[in-house]
């Protein structure tokens, strides 16, 4: 199976890491022979049909440089577009930054990929949130897979647990811790008494908030979670825009103390009742879904199973990239019915 990479960061060099150690492995299990064709950064592309050397990948990136600097097989200059347009493949796995205010440059490479008829994958909650209808009516009247399994709750199987494993029950209702960040933050402040200002610091010294924290902490990161769970599970037509999102900024030293007192901790919770939103609210500490430090929990409210919670890490790049060959997996089954 010939693979197009755009993104080479955590994610895309894990997915790359991945492939690599467990070559044999798929082959034998799963017949799939992966071959990385062009992959992309933001210095240029580097193409072979036979396929890019991926340790020497690995190497160049972490070294900071370009897959554009491989003698012979690297262009510089050329974009994530171009390579999707000129390279033969059957899918490419999308991986760059999330941008939640045009979806870029993401959304272009959905869209080329489907219209030039690749499959495709990504780990990009932007274009999702921003224009999940439009894209998967494109890829449905293309006749391709737009996959995205890796989008919501990294390597936990959030979307994958609703969507098979509920497939017979009706899922009534969906409420989700969905940002490791911001959890971490409201433990620190409600285990050790600690500010915002404080915990988000520590947050960021450890690498699990960003340089800039804003998605995350005003509750966007959550939100366009909860987007595309609201239409892959509950065939709601939304977007970013229609939900109603408050951030955890103003919560305060005293809104935790009173959660306390109630015997709930405080979180950001996404959820889809009727109406869909994300605020901080009181979870009971008896609640399994009440989780602490960096973990997701999403909580399946259904007709006939009752309430399932599933939880796990939110993020981490091997974790990520699982997800996203669980749906490469999915896409060689279905090319070989
Ligand atoms: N990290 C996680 O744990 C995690 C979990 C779930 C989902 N995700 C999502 O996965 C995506 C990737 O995350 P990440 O952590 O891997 O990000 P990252 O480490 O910042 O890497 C981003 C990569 O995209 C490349 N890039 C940026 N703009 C580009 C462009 N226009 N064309 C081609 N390549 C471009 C960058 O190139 P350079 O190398 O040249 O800078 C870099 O290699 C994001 O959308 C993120 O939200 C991440």
């Amino acid at each position: 199976m010939r693979i197009v990479v755009i993104g080479l960061g955590t994610v895309g060099r894990s997915f790359c890491r991945l492939l690599q150690d467990r070559r044999k492995e798929l082959l034998s299990k799963y017949g799939l022979d992966p071959r990385i064709v062009s992959a992309s950064d933001t210095g240029g592309i580097a193409t072979d049909e036979n396929g890019l050397d991926v340790a020497q990948i690995l190497k160049l990136k972490e070294s900071g440089m370009s897959v554009a600097e491989i003698p012979q097989k690297g262009s510089k200059g050329k974009s994530g577009k171009d390579a999707i347009e000129s390279v033969e493949a059957e899918v490419v796995v999308e991986a760059t930054p999330t941008n939640m205010v045009s979806g870029e440059p993401a959304l272009t490479h959905l869209e080329t990929s489907i219209k030039t008829r690749k499959h495709v994958i990504t780990a990009n909650k932007g274009p999702l949130a921003l224009a999940y209808p439009a894209l998967t009516e494109l890829a449905s009247y293309n006749n391709v897979s737009l996959k995205f399994s890796a989008a919501v709750g990294g390597g936990t199987p959030v979307l994958e647990f609703g969507r098979r494993c509920l497939k017979a029950d009706k899922i009534l209702g969906i409420k989700g811790i969905l940002n490791g960040t911001t959890n971490y933050i409201l433990t620190e402040m409600d285990t050790r008494g600690i500010s915002f200002e404080d915990a988000l610091k520590e947050a960021k010294d450890l690498g699990y908030a960003e340089a800039d924290p804003t998605l995350d902490v005003q509750g966007f990161d959550s939100g366009a979670k909860l987007v595309i769970i609201a239409n892959m599970l509950l065939d709601m037509d939304l977007t970013l825009k229609d939900l109603s999102i408050q951030g955890i900024t103003s919560v305060s030293a005293s809104d935790i103390t009173a959660a306390k007192e109630n015997g709930s901790a405080l979180k950001l919770v996404a959820s889809i009742e009727g109406k869909a939103s994300v605020s901080p609210i009181e979870i009971k500490r008896s609640d399994p879904m009440c989780v602490s430090g960096v973990l997701n929990s999403v909580k399946f409210i259904s007709e006939f199973a009752g309430e399932q919670v599933i939880i796990g890490k939110g993020a981490g790049g091997l974790e990520t990239a699982s997800a996203i060959l669980r749906d490469l997996l999915d896409i060689r089954q279905s090319m070989r019915i």
